[in-house]
């Protein structure tokens, strides 16, 4: 094919859902590029001998060396470690910096061009050291954390209403953590939002369980999910290949929208070509304002630890 993708970490959980996505829907090649080398080969084989039976021409090969990678439209970084029960994201914190400082020289390096959306935790902190780090201008390099986080809620709107998941839109902003802001007047059924069909008790709810959407499935599975983080990060690679331009919350370097200055935090943007194409500012209530700024506040926090 004419585009590649690659995966870095692509041996791993989300990495693995992210390249499968990426070839069962034909969008690209993809390189899965994994310090894990063997693993990274064998994964990649045979997810290239599942193409014939679902009938896609991607091509998919792996290993550890980064000259694969080279020349990709998109670079998808989900190294990392992930968390364990009890952990909270931030706890990955310093581990995970150390690994974004090396997989970006090698990205900078082979594909000087690309499009990098980090996935590591946490995960606002890692998009600001990948962009630091880099070089990238901001809309090149744009964080996966709101699409999954709407998914959830979107999931959560579904089983309370008995309707389509597909009829749902959910907005969540702010960092991918504990104090993500998910708002109820933006998330609609069918057009009509969620305050006109549910009691504010149940809204509540359906809010705290998507903010602690994350932990539910690292209780429940004993590491971190990844069919719903690898298919988030794959729909916003589709939507930079096929310059879709559809909005999707993501993690942007915010520069005054929002009132927010210097700082990696989920907003809603346009997706398309190039990138992050546009940032969407919505009128938000002085309640949700200062629910963001806490959150922004809870990712400055981090930045200043690993001084990115
Ligand atoms: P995993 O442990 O299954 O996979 C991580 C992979 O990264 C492993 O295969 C490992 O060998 C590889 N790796 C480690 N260091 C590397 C390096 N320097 N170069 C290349 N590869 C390297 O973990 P999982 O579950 O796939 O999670 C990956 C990351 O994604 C974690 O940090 C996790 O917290 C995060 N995550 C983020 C989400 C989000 O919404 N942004 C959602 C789910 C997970
Ligand atoms: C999640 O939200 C842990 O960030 C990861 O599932």
């Amino acid at each position: 094919m004419n585009r590649k993708v690659t995966v870095i970490g692509g041996a791993g959980n989300v990495g693995s859902t992210v390249a499968r996505c990426i070839a069962d829907k034909e969008l690209a090649d993809v390189v899965i590029v994994d310090i894990a080398d063997q693993k990274a080969a064998g994964i990649a084989l045979d997810m290239y001998q599942s193409c014939p039976i679902t009938g896609s021409d991607s091509r998919i090969i792996g290993g550890a060396d980064y000259a694969a990678a080279a020349n990709s439209d998109v670079v998808v970084i989900t190294s990392g470690v992930p968390r364990k029960p009890g952990m909270s994201r931030d706890d990955l914190l310093n581990v995970n910096f150390g690994i974004m400082k090396a997989v970006t020289a090698e990205i900078v390096k082979q594909s000087p061009h690309c499009i990098i959306v980090p996935v590591a935790n946490p995960l606002d902190a890692m998009c600001q050291a990948v962009y630091r780090l880099s070089g990238f201008p901001r809309e090149r390099v744009i964080g996966m954390a709101g699409v999954l986080d709407s998914a959830r809620m979107r999931t959560f709107i579904a089983m309370e209403l008995n309707v389509s998941v597909e009829n749902i839109h959910a907005f969540v902003l702010g960092g991918h953590g504990d104090t993500m802001v998910p708002l109820p007047r933006y998330s609609t059924v069918a057009g009509v939002p969620i305050t006109e069909l549910l009691p504010p008790d149940r809204i509540k709810a359906i809010c705290d369980r998507t903010a602690n959407g994350g932990a539910e499935i690292t209780k429940l599975v004993g590491t971190s999910a990844w069919y719903a983080p690898g298919a988030a990060a794959a729909e916003m690679v589709e939507c930079i290949l096929k310059d879709k331009k559809k909005i999707h919350p993501c993690s942007v370097f915010l520069q005054g929208e929002y009132g927010i200055k210097d700082l990696f935090v989920g907003v809603p943007v346009k997706l398309g070509a190039k990138g992050c194409e546009q940032i969407i500012e919505i009128r938000l209530t002085p309640e949700e304002d200062a629910a963001l700024r806490k959150s922004a506040g809870a990712v400055k926090e981090l930045t200043d630890v690993i001084g990115v």
